[in-house]
C-alpha cells in the first residue's frame, strides 16, 4: 500500500476514536474472512516471532481448538527500528491496529488481516520455537471446491461470474470444504509442505505451484493437476495446491517444470498478488526431474483414401524469422509426424511483429513449410485468410491469424470460403469430401480475476465474446448440416476456453462432439496448457455426428507442457493429432 493510502487509513481510524482492547491473535483473526476487530487498536497481543520479511514480521500464538481461526498474524512495518527490535524466536507483546488490508494494485484481490503501526514491542523471552503445522498430517487442503460462493452448474467456472464478493459476504470459514477458506484459516501461520511436487513452471518472479504429500484428485500421469470434472460433477479447480513464493532469506528458488520434486518446504502463509502463498524460509533444492522425452504421436497416415490426420497447433506468434520457427517445424515433422492437414493458430504476417501495414503471411507460411520439408518428406502447401491490419490481437504488428498447412499428396482444397475463422472444403485422393473450420477465439488475457480472488465465481475475461464466437460456429455448422446431414465436419483450434465451462459450449450440444470424449481419452490426460496450478485444455477438436460414429482417435503431444524448462518451449500450447475417417 502506498504511504499516502496508509495515512488515509490512519486518519479514518482516528475519526473513529478507537478504544484500547487487549486481545489474542485468535481474537484478531476470528472465524470469518474479516476480522471482528477491524480498525481497532489492540494492546497486549502476545506471540512468538516465526519469520521476518522486508515489510514486517510474523507472530504466532498457541494453537486453538477452532480450525477456522488462525493463530498467526503478519505485523506490517517497514521501519528498520521495528524490524531490528525483534528476532525469530522472541516471545513478544505489542500493541497495534487491526487492518483488513487489500493491496491497491488489484481490486479483485482478497483482503488479508494484518496488524499495523506496531508500538510498545516488549520482548518477554527469546529462543522459543514454534512447531510448524505439517500439511497432509495435521491439516489437509480440500480436493474439490474453491469457495462456497461458487454456486451454479459449473462451479468456479459458472457464467455469469461475479455474483458475490468474499469480503462482502464475510462468511465464517469452512476450511474442510473450500480451499480459499482453508488457506485463509492458516493466514500468517507456520506450515510445512512435505514431499512437494511441482505442478507448473516458475513465473517470472521465481514463484511456483506445488502439491504435497496429501490426498489429491485429478492427478495426471506427469504428476500435475488437470482441470476436469470432480466426483460431484462440478469442475475441480485443483484446490489441493499452493504457490511457493520468493524465499524470506533472499535465496533464489530453483527453476521448475511439471513433475520436479523438491525437499520439504517450511514457511509462512501470506495472501499476496491474488493467492495464498507459502513464503519459504529458504530456497528448496530439486530432488528429482522427470524424463524429458516426449513420445511422438502414434497416429500416422493410412493410405485408404478415407482416413485423414489433422494436427492442431497454436505456435505462439510465429513470424518468418521467429527464433522458434525451426522448433515448431521440428515438432510438426518429428512429434506430429506431418499430419495431412495442420490447423495452425498465431501465424504472423510477412514482417513479423513489425507494424508496417503488411498483412499477407505467405512468406511466414512458406518458411515454415520449407523448414518442415527439410526435416521430413512432406512439402506442405498452405492457405490463409488475410486479416485486416491491426484487428486480430496478438503481438503488436503481427496480425496473427489461423492458417492451414496441407499435404497436397493427401488432400486438395475444394474451396475456401474466405472468412474468419477459416472454413475449408477438402477432398481426399479417393474423392471423399469433408469440411474443416480452424478458429482462434478471444483470449482470456484481460478482465479475469484469480481463482482465489474476491469475485465469485471468478471473473472469466472475455467469456461473453467466446460464447458469441461458439454460437457463430454452431449456426454455421447447423446450416451446413441442414443441407447435408451426413457431412463430415471437423472444427478445431484454440478456443481459449475449457469444455468444463459448459455454458460456453452449449450451442454445440447434440451438434458437434469433442474428439477427446468420442475417443474416450482419460479426462486427466486432456490438457494442452499449463496455467497457475492447473493443466487445462484450451485447444479442442470437435466433429459432426457422421465423423463421431466412425472411428475417432486423438493424441495430445505434450512437447511444451512437459518441457524441462519454460524457456525451451516452442509455444505455450501443446499440439494434438486427430485421426478421423471421412467416408
Ligand atoms: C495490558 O497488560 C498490562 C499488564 O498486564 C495491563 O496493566 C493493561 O491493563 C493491559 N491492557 C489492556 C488494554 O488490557
Ligand atoms: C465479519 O464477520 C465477523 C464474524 O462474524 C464479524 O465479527 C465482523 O464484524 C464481520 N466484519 C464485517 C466487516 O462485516
Ligand atoms: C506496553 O506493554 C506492556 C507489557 O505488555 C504493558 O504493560 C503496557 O500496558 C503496554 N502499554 C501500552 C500503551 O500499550
Ligand atoms: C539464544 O540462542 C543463541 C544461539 O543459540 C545464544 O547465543 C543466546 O545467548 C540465546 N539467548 C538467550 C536469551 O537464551
Ligand atoms: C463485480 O461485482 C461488484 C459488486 O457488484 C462490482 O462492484 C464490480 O464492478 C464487478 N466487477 C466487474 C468486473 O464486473
Ligand atoms: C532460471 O532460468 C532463468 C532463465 O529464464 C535464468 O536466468 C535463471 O538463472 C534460472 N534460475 C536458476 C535458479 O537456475
Ligand atoms: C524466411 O523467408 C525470408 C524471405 O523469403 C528470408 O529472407 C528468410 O531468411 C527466411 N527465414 C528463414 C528462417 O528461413
Ligand atoms: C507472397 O505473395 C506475394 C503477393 O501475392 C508474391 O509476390 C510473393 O512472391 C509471395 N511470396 C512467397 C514467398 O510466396
Ligand atoms: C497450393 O494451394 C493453392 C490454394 O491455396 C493452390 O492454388 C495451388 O495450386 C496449390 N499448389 C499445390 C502445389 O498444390
Amino acid at each position: 500500500m502506498p504511504a499516502a493510502t496508509r495515512w488515509l487509513d490512519w486518519l479514518c481510524q482516528c475519526t473513529l476514536l478507537p478504544l484500547a482492547y487487549s486481545a489474542t491473535i485468535a481474537d484478531i483473526q476470528g472465524p470469518a474472512f474479516r476480522s471482528p476487530l477491524e480498525g481497532q487498536t489492540v494492546q497486549n497481543v502476545t506471540g512468538i516471532v516465526t519469520a521476518k520479511s522486508s515489510s514486517g514480521f510474523y507472530v504466532q500464538s498457541k494453537p486453538v481448538q477452532d480450525v477456522r481461526v488462525s493463530t498467526g498474524l503478519f505485523v506490517f512495518s517497514e521501519s528498520s527500528k521495528v524490524l531490528n527490535a525483534v528476532q525469530v524466536g522472541d516471545e513478544i507483546s505489542l500493541s497495534g491496529t487491526v487492518s483488513d488490508f487489500r493491496s491497491s494494485s488489484d481490486p479483485t484481490f482478497l483482503e488479508s488481516t494484518e496488524f499495523e503501526s506496531p508500538t510498545n514491542i516488549t520482548i518477554l523471552s527469546s529462543n522459543n520455537t514454534v512447531t510448524p503445522l505439517v500439511l497432509g498430517v495435521d491439516r489437509s487442503p480440500p480436493t474439490q471446491d474453491l469457495s462456497a460462493l461458487d454456486v451454479g452448474l459449473d462451479g468456479f467456472l459458472t457464467v455469469p461470474n461475479n455474483q458475490s464478493l468474499v469480503d462482502v459476504v464475510n462468511a465464517t470459514m469452512q476450511p474442510a470444504k473450500f480451499s480459499v477458506d482453508f488457506w485463509s484459516s492458516l493466514e500468517g501461520q507456520l506450515v510445512t509442505v512435505p514431499k512437494p511436487i511441482s505442478i507448473g513452471f516458475e513465473n517470472s518472479f521465481g514463484e511456483f505451484w506445488v502439491r504435497g504429500a496429501w490426498e489429491a484428485t485429478s492427478v495426471n500421469s506427469r504428476g500435475g493437476l488437470t482441470l476436469s470434472f470432480g466426483p460431484n460433477g462440478i469442475p475441480d479447480g485443483g484446490p489441493e495446491s499452493v504457490i511457493i513464493g520468493q524465499p524470506l532469506d533472499g535465496t533464489i528458488n530453483p527453476n521448475m517444470s511439471v513433475g520436479k520434486t523438491i525437499n520439504d518446504v517450511t514457511g509462512v502463509v501470506q495472501y499476496q498478488f491474488g493467492f495464498y502463498y507459502i513464503l519459504p524460509f529458504t530456497a528448496p533444492t530439486v530432488l528429482s526431474v522427470p524424463d524429458p522425452t516426449v513420445p511422438a504421436t502414434t497416429l500416422q497416415f493410412i493410405a485408404d483414401g478415407c482416413t485423414v490426420t489433422l494436427g492442431d497447433y497454436n505456435v505462439d506468434n510465429i513470424g518468418p524469422d521467429s527464433a522458434h520457427l525451426p522448433a515448431a517445424a521440428s515438432d510438426i515433422a518429428t512429434h506430429l509426424r506431418t499430419p495431412d492437414i495442420m490447423l495452425m493458430q498465431e501465424i504472423q504476417d510477412n514482417s513479423g511483429e513489425t507494424d508496417d501495414g503488411t498483412v499477407d503471411a505467405n512468406v511466414t507460411l512458406n518458411n515454415l513449410s520449407a523448414a518442415i520439408a527439410s526435416q521430413s518428406n512432406v512439402k506442405y502447401n498452405f492457405t490463409e485468410v488475410i486479416p485486416i491490419n491491426g484487428q486480430d490481437g496478438g503481438e503488436h504488428g503481427g496480425n496473427i491469424r489461423p492458417a492451414y498447412l496441407f499435404n497436397p499428396k493427401r488432400v486438395s482444397l475444394v474451396s475456401d470460403s474466405s472468412r474468419k475463422p477459416i472454413v475449408a472444403a477438402w477432398e481426399t485422393t479417393s474423392g471423399a469430401r469433408f469440411f474443416t473450420i480452424n478458429l482462434h477465439n478471444a483470449a482470456k488475457v484481460s478482465g479475469g480475476s484469480s481463482d482465489q480472488g474476491d469475485p465469485r465465481p471468478p471473473l472469466n475475461g472475455a467469456v461473453e465474446q467466446r460464447i458469441a464466437q461458439v454460437k457463430v460456429i454452431a449456426n454455421f455448422v447447423q446450416e451446413l448440416l441442414s443441407m447435408e446431414p451426413s457431412a463430415s465436419v471437423i472444427v478445431g483450434g484454440d478456443f481459449n476456453e475449457f469444455v468444463q465451462t459448459r455454458t460456453a459450449y452449449a450451442p454445440f450440444d447434440n451438434l458437434l462432439f469433442e474428439v477427446d470424449e468420442v475417443a474416450d481419452i482419460p479426462p486427466v490426460e486432456r490438457y494442452t496448457y499449463v496455467f497457475d496450478n492447473l493443466q487445462e485444455q484450451l485447444d479442442h477438436v470437435f466433429v459432426s455426428s457422421a465423423v463421431a460414429l466412425r472411428k475417432v482417435e486423438v493424441e495430445h503431444v505434450h512437447v511444451n507442457s512437459w518441457a524441462p524448462d519454460v524457456n525451451t518451449r516452442t509455444s505455450d500450447h501443446d499440439p494434438s493429432v486427430t485421426r478421423v475417417r471421412v467416408c
